[in-house]
């Protein structure tokens, strides 16, 4: 038995809900594609917490680099799976203007809806990746934060409550290069209720 041996469960990927199929604007071609790289990240989640189980860098068999790819490549994963969780989650509704909880929340931080859109949008057409509403604790405020991969640029006690999909991956069969369409059809898709579900279970105040 390896020193760093851990415990660890393995999880399965959460079920894609039908009525994401059926999107205005983002095709059943590129969920479905989407879904597999989303499953693919919990697959490769738990290969990798059962390679680390087996390697111990302090020993004959293992070495530090290996071990060091091990863990940036589960942060990779894991920050795959909860991105991915979230974007799923939050689609299959009608879009238009953030309301309840949430709507109050934007026009507090941002001045209007209309502010909080353009500053979400140009965000994500900055990002390799990912741009995310969170709601920062610490200064218990909501920003629109960057992130460049699945495992870039987490902030530290901020809860990200949108979360905006930007890698090719998300639009490219639909779009081809204009990810601006793109991100407006993931914007009239959103669910706002359960972007407020989250607001109300985070005990997030307005
Ligand atoms: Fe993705």
């Amino acid at each position: 038995m390896s020193a760093l041996a851990f415990n660890f469960e393995e999880i399965t990927a959460r079920p894609l809900k039908p009525a994401l199929l059926e999107l205005d604007g983002i095709s059943r071609g590129t969920i479905e594609a989407h879904y597999k790289l989303y499953e693919g990240y919990v697959a490769k989640r738990n290969e990798i917490l059962s390679r680390l189980a087996d390697v111990d860098p302090t020993t004959a068999n293992g070495t530090y680099s290996e071990f060091r790819e091990l863990k940036v490549e589960l942060t990779f994963a894991v920050g795959g799976i909860k991105n991915h969780e979230l974007y799923f989650d939050h689609l299959g509704g009608d879009g238009g203007e953030p309301s309840g909880a949430i709507g109050a929340l934007v026009d507090r931080d941002f001045g209007s809806a209309g502010a909080w859109r353009d500053d979400l949008r140009a965000t994500g057409l900055a990002a390799r990746g990912w741009a995310w509403t969170a709601y920062d604790w610490d200064e218990g405020r909501l920003f629109n934060y960057i992130g460049d991969a699945q495992n870039t640029f987490p902030v530290w006690n901020a809860t990200p409550l949108v979360a905006l999909d930007v890698y090719e991956h998300a639009f490219w069969l639909d779009y081809r290069t204009d990810r601006a369409a793109y991100i407006d059809a993931f914007l009239d898709n959103l669910d706002w209720a359960v972007v407020n579900e989250w607001v109300s279970g985070y005990g997030i105040k307005p």
